[in-house]
């Protein structure tokens, strides 16, 4: 790596951006157990264009709540703590980076479409798991919307770059990553480790990000990272990617393989994904 290109990444990391105040606050009350309904509620409420996205996404057909919910205290007892953090980090994340810059080489739009997929296909492998696993199906949604973080920090604070990186995969046939390291010489997974270590994200949603394409480079965490990885894997089998700027990442099967899903699961998993990501897609609003 050039020194300039050294000097300009460290300038750049020292502005990447800050988590807005309520999404931090709610990541830091979220496991204390004194925290209630109301606390969380005073929080979200000082954020009107939150509380109202909060509110939609709570009366989504995705949490198929039978009945319309009009407060965000209401939505808290009935959706739980965790799932309204998602929520609120998962609004926060995409108000950053939002979807509307278009370039013909990387559209933001199915970029975070691509992202939510991955979250919401996270979320129904955990929910499919047999075995006693320490993550939960919130965590992992989280960690697949932000799996990809990096490529968005890349387009916005090094455009130029970036561009050259997704013309050079797509000329010599690499894979992005692979381009990344080569104009970069870090890729998207190190300025997700950047950027989620500034945030000071739970490690359990952070390595996934770190290691989302070698699972089995870390101990700490691999079962939810391999389950990430497998996501993004299966985003690819279901038409949610990047046309034309990603090839489908290598799948490490033996490590798949130890989660134990069956093909059954995969098959009923992507059977509904389209369902699932089109329910979340309407109340997003990316
Ligand atoms: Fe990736
Ligand atoms: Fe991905």
């Amino acid at each position: 790596m050039s020194k300039s290109l050294e000097q300009k990444k460290i300038e750049q990391i020292e502005n990447l951006p800050t988590l807005p105040e309520v999404a931090n606050q709610l990541l830091k009350i979220i496991n204390d157990p004194t925290t209630t309904a109301v606390d969380v509620a005073n929080l979200i409420s000082r954020d009107l264009s939150l509380t109202s996205k909060v509110l939609r996404l709570a009366n989504s057909a995705f949490y198929g709540i039978p009945r319309t919910v009009t407060t965000v205290q209401n939505a808290v007892v009935i959706l739980g703590l965790k799932v309204i953090n998602t929520m609120v980090f998962s609004i926060t994340v995409v108000k950053m980076f939002p979807g509307d810059g278009n370039h013909p080489l990387f559209s933001r739009k199915k970029f975070w479409t691509h992202s939510l997929a991955c979250a919401v296909l996270s979320r129904q492998l955990a929910l499919r798991m047999r075995k006693f696993t320490l993550f939960d199906p919130e965590e992992c949604f989280c960690a697949g919307l932000i799996h990809d973080i990096g490529r968005i920090v890349l387009d916005q604070f090094f455009h130029e770059n970036f561009l050259k990186a997704i013309k050079k995969s797509m000329d010599g046939k690499i894979t992005l990553l692979q381009a990344e390291q080569d104009i970069f010489g870090f890729s998207h997974m190190d300025v997700g480790d950047w950027l989620t270590s500034r945030w000071e994200l739970p490690q359990d949603i952070r390595i996934p990000i770190v290691f989302h394409h070698t699972p089995g480079k870390t101990e700490y965490a691999r079962e939810i990272t391999t389950l990430v990885h497998l996501a993004d894997n299966l985003c690819y089998d279901t038409g949610y990617i990047l046309p034309g700027i990603d090839t489908k990442p290598t799948l490490d099967t033996i490590l798949v393989a130890q989660l134990g899903f069956t093909s059954e699961d995969l098959d009923a998993v992507k059977a509904t994904a389209a369902e699932e990501i089109e329910k979340f897609h309407a109340a997003f609003e990316i």
